[in-house]
């Protein structure tokens, strides 16, 4: 454990130093990077809803759990910047993404209001209105799931 966080950090150092370069990056880590964003928006999102059901206790972690959620929304659009439909990647994106990026990065951008709607809607504590908008941000994923990811 130890030795595997020093060598993380060894790592971490190195790619201070050394940056890389934006045409460096290969498509595998361009994928594996937008998928784990992507894995964090559904564990943050699922968890909004567990609280909402009161299928854990822990409303206090409600407020946090939309916000990081939020947060993880904004860090959405960039890793799909890299186009990786003929990489050979395996990937569930399919290449409409880039095709057709208009429509796929305003879902993105819609996502990103409606997850902000939903961090005011908590701290405002009104019940309908926190329904309304884990609703409305439900149907962005929905929406683009249906349109650019392969079952
Ligand atoms: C505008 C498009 C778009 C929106 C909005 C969107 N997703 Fe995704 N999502 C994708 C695409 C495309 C993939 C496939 C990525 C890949 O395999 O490279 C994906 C993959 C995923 C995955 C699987 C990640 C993995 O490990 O392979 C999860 C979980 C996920 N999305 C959850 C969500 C949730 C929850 C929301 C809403 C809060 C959401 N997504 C909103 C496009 C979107």
């Amino acid at each position: 454990m130890k030795l595997r966080a020093i060598a993380a950090a060894t790592a971490l150092a190195a790619a201070a130093v050394a940056p890389m370069a934006a045409n460096a990056m290969d498509a595998e880590n361009a994928v594996k990077y937008r998928q784990q964003v992507m894995k964090a928006i559904g564990g943050h999102t699922n968890n909004v809803v567990m609280i909402l059901k009161g299928e854990v206790p822990y409303s206090d972690q409600l407020l946090p759990s939309a916000q990081m959620l939020a947060d993880t929304a904004d860090l959405a659009l960039l890793p799909f910047e890299e186009n990786t439909a003929d990489s050979g990647v395996k990937t569930t994106a399919t290449a409409d993404v880039w095709n057709n990026w208009d429509k796929f990065s305003g879902g993105i951008k819609m996502m990103q209001e409606r997850t902000d709607t939903l961090v005011a809607a908590v701290e405002s504590g009104d019940k309908g209105a926190i329904g309304e908008a884990v609703q409305a941000v439900a149907e962005t994923c929905k929406n683009c799931h249906d349109n650019f990811r392969e079952k």
